[in-house]
């Protein structure tokens, strides 16, 4: 296709996608879209607003009204940077939660695809390869065993800043995977022409490789 090419990365919490679309991005000069962010920004804000959030109607409106702009490390939500605030786990958690109302996807479908802009797009979340970006010509399902993943998380939010307890993560994580991977309206789930990376045991800087040779093995032609 003409189409502007999108690299798809899926995956379970914490093995690693935003890290490696940012590498992955940055080599290749293209933009990144972090569509969990979008989610978690939908959470924080039904929660600052006091929106019901079993309400599906209500919180696939506050999606809708969402003014929300991204500049390099910002995520800026009617003018404040609330990058840190989102990345906390009660909001990761009813991000979750709210992740499986149909409306909801519904209205969050055209904010994802007006991110794909020439050169390229890294696109990373749950759903990017098997609903959002379904026609990439490259798509990665990056996998991590659950502890390593809970180790990660624990480390990254310690260095934020936040508590971490990693027994409560690793049982946090856990129930946010089984949530993900069963729900009815895009589940978290390789797409059937995805490229499944085991990163358990690989550093970023080897996960960021396997990435982009899958992406130079397509023979488009080279960035820049
Ligand atoms: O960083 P982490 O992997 O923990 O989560 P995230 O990518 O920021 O996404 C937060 C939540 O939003 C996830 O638990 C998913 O339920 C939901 N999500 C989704 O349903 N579809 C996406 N494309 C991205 C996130
Ligand atoms: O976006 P996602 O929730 O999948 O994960 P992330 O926020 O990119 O990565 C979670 C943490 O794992 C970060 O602190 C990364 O630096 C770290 N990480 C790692 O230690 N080894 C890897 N191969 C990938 C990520």
């Amino acid at each position: 296709s003409t189409r502007i090419p999108v690299i798809t990365i899926d995956g379970p919490t914490a093995s690693g996608k935003g890290t490696i679309a940012h590498r992955v991005a940055e080599a290749l000069g293209w933009a990144v879209l972090d569509s969990g962010a979008l989610y978690r920004l939908t959470a924080l804000a039904v929660q600052q607003q006091g929106v019901d959030p079993d309400d599906e109607i209500a919180v696939a409106q506050v999606a809708q009204g969402l003014d929300v702009a991204f500049q390099g490390d910002q995520v800026i939500l009617s003018g404040i940077d609330v990058a840190s605030l989102i990345r906390q786990e009660s909001v990761g958690n009813l991000a979750s939660k709210i992740a499986a109302y149909p409306p909801l996807r519904q209205a969050l479908l055209d904010r994802q695809r007006a991110f794909r802009l020439a050169p390229g797009l890294v696109a990373d979340g749950r759903d990017m390869g098997t609903v959002v970006f379904p026609d990439a010509p490259l798509k990665i399902f990056l996998e991590a065993d659950v502890r390593a993943r809970a180790e990660r998380r624990c480390k990254q939010l310690k260095e934020k800043g936040f508590s971490a307890n990693l027994m409560r993560l690793l049982e946090d994580m856990r129930e946010r995977d089984e949530r993900d991977r069963t729900r009815a309206n895009a589940p978290l789930v390789a797409a059937p022409d995805a490229k499944t990376i085991d990163s358990s045991a690989l550093s970023i800087d080897e996960t960021v490789n396997v990435v982009l040779d899958h992406w130079s093995s397509l023979g488009f032609p080279a960035a820049q």
